[in-house]
């Protein structure tokens, strides 16, 4: 260590009406894993879009392998050395493997009047080569869109070795994989950092930051706030540099007295994916549902709503049998889906955030057909404030915001339909640590005025920490079903890997 390969100066980065980056710095050096911490819009991919060329700073500089350096376009500053895995995935869903990996630098051997003719051969023995390096097998040829999405981040990752990177970042890789899969990632990081790589990473799970990352540094609000060696920092001290305050309740459920069951779901089944699903839920009741990626959680919850229409069984609400054959007839009943992806059955990202919230319920917020617009922007103010959406005004796009306020519009989207049935699927995936406490808070809240919550997590100390009771599942059935007092996270993952629960 000590060869910095990396520094940036300075960097001030505005859009109109933000001040998304105030006079930021960070080096990092070669072999290291340098993590970026901060709360959701505090810039930190903001910041790494300056560095790979996706934007230009208003003012500050950018020092490539001890060279000054200003980026036009994400080409240049991939062939200065930089790679970057964004946040949200960049790839052609309906190109191959192959062609993702190399498009915009094909190899070509020759020209032919003015087409470059491709040479595939070389082009697929690096290919070859770069996913033995990665210890990872994928079929060059199949299709982006068949594949999930650690594949998908597998692809993105083989893309960015295609270029002789020695700068790697990594903006929140590890959001939708599974802890199998996030083991493998980490692998892979250690390897590449062995290699000599420099290597950012960005992510909202602070254990991971314990885990491989040499040094952390602290973005709040566009500001510089600390770096530090990860051996000499611990959790609190983090959540301190971020917050702006110490935090103590992560998990600040409210004990809420349970109603009569008010949800059933029977014989639930769809071929290949769910055998015979039986469950119940109480009034006011947080109802967690565990199991490894692949148990069919988000099957399940599909299905039930109306998102898959294969399904078969039925679903009783307040004693009375549902006939749901698409989501909005779900919706009229009041069982609301909240997605674990955003982009599904969530957000129009082109439409600002006000007419997010009030689009599923369009005749509350319009008189004689004409959409009242102070209305609208007034509920769309309530929730930012109430769920903390960081954001210059309702009217602002969602596309603009960062990801895990977008996730945050999303949840805001479905409270405002004043669901009785809450299903949420991976609620705070992306959501840093202190607005997911206040997304827990307004969940334990509602809960208390007779809202009923259905919640798949992957985060196992959000389902302890937030659930009444706790089904796991496991290749489409429910196999086990724990209490709020006698749930642990040892006896659900061993559940979730054997089976073998108390049913
Ligand atoms: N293209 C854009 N136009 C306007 N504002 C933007 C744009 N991109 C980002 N912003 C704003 O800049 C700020 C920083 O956003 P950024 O995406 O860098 O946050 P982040 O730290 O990555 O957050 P998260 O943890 O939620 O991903 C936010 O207030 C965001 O709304
Ligand atoms: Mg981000």
């Amino acid at each position: 260590m000590g060869e910095t390969v990396l520094e940036l100066k300075n960097i001030v980065k505005t859009f109109p009406g933000v001040l998304a980056l105030n006079d930021v710095s960070f080096d990092l050096e070669k072999g290291e894993v340098h993590a970026i911490c901060g709360e959701n819009g505090a810039g930190k991919s903001t910041l790494m879009k300056v560095l790979s060329g996706v934007y230009q700073p208003d003012s500050g500089e950018i020092h490539v392998n001890g060279q000054n350096r200003k980026f036009a376009n994400p080409m240049e500053s991939y062939k200065s050395g930089v790679s970057i895995i964004f946040q949200e995935t960049s790839l052609f869903e309906e190109m191959t493997v192959l062609e993702n990996m190399f498009l915009g630098h094909e190899t070509s051997k020759k020209t032919l009047g003015f087409l470059p003719v491709l040479n595939y051969r070389e082009m697929r023995e690096k290919a070859r080569e770069i996913f033995k390096r990665l210890n990872t097998k994928i079929d060059l040829d199949t299709k982006i869109k068949t594949l999930g999405m650690a594949q998908k981040q597998m692809v993105e990752i083989a893309k960015s070795l295609t270029f002789d990177a020695n700068i790697l970042i990594f903006d929140e890789p590890t959001a939708s994989l599974t802890q199998r899969e996030v083991d493998a990632l980490f692998s892979i990081i250690l390897s590449l950092k062995k290699e000599g790589m420099g290597i950012v990473y960005i992510s909202h799970r602070l254990e991971e930051i314990f885990e491989i990352c040499d040094r952390v540094t602290v973005l709040r609000d566009g500001q510089y706030i600390s770096t530090k060696n990860v051996g000499g920092t611990n959790k609190d001290e983090l959540v301190a540099d971020m917050v702006g305050r110490t935090m103590h309740n992560y998990y600040p459920k409210t004990e809420t007295e349970l109603g009569d069951v008010i949800f059933r779901v029977e014989n639930f089944y769809d071929e290949g994916f769910l055998e015979n699903i039986n469950f119940e839920v109480r009034k006011g009741e947080i109802l967690g549902f565990a199991g490894l990626a692949g148990a069919g959680r988000t099957e399940l919850m599909e299905a039930v709503c109306g998102l898959a229409p294969k399904a078969q069984g039925e679903v009783i609400l307040d004693g009375k049998k549902l006939s749901i054959s698409d989501y909005t007839d779900a919706m009229k009943e009041g069982l609301v889906y909240v997605s674990e992806d955003r982009g599904k059955y969530g957000l129009i990202v082109d439409m600002s955030i006000e007419e997010n919230i009030s689009m599923p319920q369009l005749k509350d917020f319009s008189k004689f057909g004409i959409i009242d617009r102070k209305k609208e922007s007034a509920v769309a103010a309530e929730y930012m404030k109430e769920i903390t959406i960081k954001a210059p005004s309702p009217d602002f796009t969602v596309n603009n915001l960062s990801g895990g306020n977008q996730q945050k519009v999303s949840i805001a989207k479905a409270l405002a339909i004043q669901p009785k049935i809450l299903v949420l699927d991976e609620p705070t995936r992306g959501v840093d640590v202190n607005a997911k406490a206040e997304i827990h808070k307004i969940i334990s809240e509602l809960t208390g005025k007779g809202l009923t919550i259905l919640m798949i997590s992957s985060e196992l100390p959000e389902l302890l920490g937030m659930c009444d009771r706790i089904y796991v599942m496991k290749e489409g059935r429910i196999v086990g079903c724990f209490s709020r007092q006698d749930a642990t996270q040892d006896k659900i993952l061993k559940t979730a890997l054997e089976g073998e629960g108390e049913e």
